[in-house]
């Protein structure tokens, strides 16, 4: 029999015995929205591609009962890729010497937002590396500016670990959400794929204190990490039911040739997929996108994705001449192309798969802003 996650070690039961106890899992999670530990490495370490049907099956049906077909749009400005972190698997860390670095003026970041808007974006993700020329003073002075001229919009940052203060200080003014992704829940994988001088702790602490202040929060983790096993994969799931985010970005490790962890295995489309379908029946309000690493690895990953349970899409509205810069990883989509062509691309793909755009600011279900 042919399990899927190729770590996995053989299985007891006899084939048809074990893939009916992984669709009786599945029920279960979808009824219960949680499992134990070792039932959810039961299905992972059980699951073949037959089951897989049943599980993209359960995901999409747990999605449609809260957020039907409609996938929410968010216009992705990448304004600078200097990092001052290390991340092992990541093509900009502040180790990579192979990428040239660039960084948006607030008049580029304005224009790309007039941009998106036009094109009918009503969130825009600022994302960066982790780069101390963003004080509090200057994405403070950025997002005033926003905000005064689309009050209409929601605003994700994505720039990092950041103290408890900035965070509040960010929340305050005008900020709305934020991404940032925990990476692994294992503590050894995550040193595994960290410098030491980064901490596991502390990113936990983070998430911890972006949603005490209020922000609709995002994690998220990497599958196909060099060295992860299902073991760990369990730990996320475990993780995110206890953080319950209300985003949660899942993409495919993909091998990055000029950093620390060259010539390992990239992360694979089926793999991601099922980690999608279980996180969308373990938070099934949560906002997850179709990610770009995913249309990175599979000419129509992120279709898929919005199968199995996503419902969110990132369209990038970066200049297009700072987009292949922006390199975490190689043979990344949408480098080469303007905002309006991802635009088209996007809403041609959606709709492709049955599924309908929505422009509306897409908060998280219920989600209300803590005022001062
Ligand atoms: N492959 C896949 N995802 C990556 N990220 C960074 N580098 C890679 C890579 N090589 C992801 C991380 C990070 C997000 C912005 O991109 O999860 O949080
Ligand atoms: Fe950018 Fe398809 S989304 S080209």
């Amino acid at each position: 029999m042919n399990t899927i996650f190729p770590k996995v070690k053989k299985n007891a039961l006899p084939s048809t015995e074990s893939s009916l106890k992984v669709k009786n899992l599945i029920d279960k999670l979808y009824d219960n929205e949680v499992l134990d530990n070792d039932e959810y490495l039961f299905i992972l370490n059980n699951i073949t591609n037959k089951d897989t049907d049943y599980l993209f099956k359960k995901g999409n049906e747990k999605k449609q009962v809260y957020y039907g077909n409609k996938v929410y749009l968010r216009g992705l400005i990448e304004i600078s890729n200097y990092c001052k972190m290390g991340c092992k698997y990541c093509g900009i860390n502040y180790k990579v010497d192979t990428v040239e670095r660039y960084r948006l003026t607030v008049d580029k970041i304005l224009k790309c937002c007039e941009e998106g808007y036009k094109l009918g974006y009503r969130t825009f993700v600022i994302q960066a590396g982790e780069d101390s020329y963003y004080t509090d003073e200057r994405l403070k002075g950025m997002l005033d500016q926003i905000k005064a001229k689309y009050p209409d919009t929601r605003i994700t940052l994505s720039l990092g670990e950041r103290s408890k203060e900035s965070f509040k200080a960010l929340y305050e003014a005008g900020a709305d959400r934020y991404l940032l992704r925990h990476e692994t829940a294992s503590r050894r994988l995550y040193e595994h794929i960290h410098p030491s001088f980064m901490s596991f702790d502390n990113r936990r602490l983070c998430l911890d204190n972006l949603k005490e202040i209020g922000y609709q929060v995002g994690g998220g983790f990497m599958v196909g990490s060099p060295t992860q096993t299902n073991e760990d994969l369990v730990m996320d799931l475990e993780y995110l039911k206890e953080l319950d985010p209300h985003m949660v970005g899942i993409g495919p490790y993909l091998c990055h040739s000029d950093t620390e962890l060259a010539g390992n295995m990239s992360g694979t489309l089926t793999e991601t997929l099922i980690m999608v379908a279980l996180v969308r029946m373990i938070l099934p309000k949560s906002l997850l996108p179709a990610t770009t690493a995913l249309g990175s690895l599979h000419a129509i990953g992120r279709e898929k994705a919005l199968k199995v349970g996503a419902n969110v899409m990132m369209p990038n509205i970066s200049p297009t001449e700072n987009r292949d810069k922006y390199e975490i990883y190689q043979n990344k989509i949408c480098t080469t192309d303007t905002s309006d062509q991802c635009r088209n691309c996007i809403e041609a793909r959606i709709v492709g798969v049955g599924h309908e755009i929505d422009l509306g600011v897409g908060d998280y279900i219920d989600f209300e802003r803590k005022e001062k």
